[in-house]
């Protein structure tokens, strides 16, 4: 049996598994990432746990077919609930929305209390993700972009503790400081640009009355994105 192959979005967040790591994936689904790290030595063990049945039997499925089924725990619950606390320091939840992502963390108050290491991979509401992180005691250490297709990614590198207040801006389409390198994060603003635009856009047409103050936050934040990006473009000349 050939190794597994990964998405280049699950690629990416394989790569950010350090050696050794006692790690589990929440929502794992298929077990794509785990099976790839244990086949190619990064872990030795992990565990991988989703909320539905039919994911988890994949999951055995894809560990049995790749021969790794007795180095994998499997666990059927919500979230983190199926897991103690003392048994994972790398954890990734990614491919879900950015709120069922917060609301896993909500449920698991000792994430926060411990050293872990959270790769997380909101497919919705980044922004909201971002907000919910810095109110709850969550620094986001770093953010990596990845193109799959025609959709981009993101993927956050989160531990517990306390991050500086991040602006509107910067929760929409996160931190960014001369020399980092991203090659894709012209597009991401780019992108996110667009997608406040085209609610401005909506929020325009509105004959509610709230709307209309709605409509002026929009336009503050579209500016600072707008700024933000000149900014990125400038450092990249
Ligand atoms: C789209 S799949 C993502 C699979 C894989 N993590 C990836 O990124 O490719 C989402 C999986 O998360 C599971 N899931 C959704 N909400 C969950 C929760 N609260 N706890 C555990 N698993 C959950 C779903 O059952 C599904 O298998």
């Amino acid at each position: 049996m050939r190794p597994i192959e990964l998405s280049p979005r699950l690629t990416a967040l394989a790569q950010q598994v350090p050696e050794n790591a006692r790690f589990a994936d929440i929502g794992t689904d298929h077990a794509r990432l785990p099976v790839w790290l244990l086949e190619h030595g990064v872990i030795s063990r992990a565990i991988a746990a989703d909320l539905r049945s039919g994911p988890l039997d994949r999951a055995r499925e894809t560990a049995r077919r790749h021969n790794v089924s007795e180095r994998i725990s499997f666990r059927f619950g919500d979230g983190l609930q199926p897991i103690q606390p003392d048994e994972a320091d790398v954890i990734a939840i990614a491919g879900m929305g950015g709120e069922t992502i917060s609301d896993i963390l909500l449920a698991a108050p000792w994430v926060a209390e411990r050293d872990i290491l959270l790769l997380l991979q909101p497919m919705t509401s980044a922004p909201k993700l971002r907000e919910w992180l810095s109110g709850h005691c969550f620094r986001i250490c770093g953010e990596r972009l990845v193109q799959e297709e025609e959709n981009l990614y993101v993927i956050l590198t989160v531990r517990p503790g306390r991050m500086p207040e991040l602006s509107r801006a910067e929760l929409w389409a996160g931190c960014q400081e001369r020399g980092m390198e991203e090659p894709l994060r012209g597009d991401y603003l780019a992108l996110m640009i667009g997608r406040v635009k085209h609610a401005a856009d909506g929020l325009r047409r509105s004959t509610r009355i709230e709307d209309a103050a709605r409509l002026a936050e929009q336009a503050t934040l579209l500016r600072e994105l707008e700024h933000m990006k000149e900014e990125w473009d400038t450092w990249q000349m």
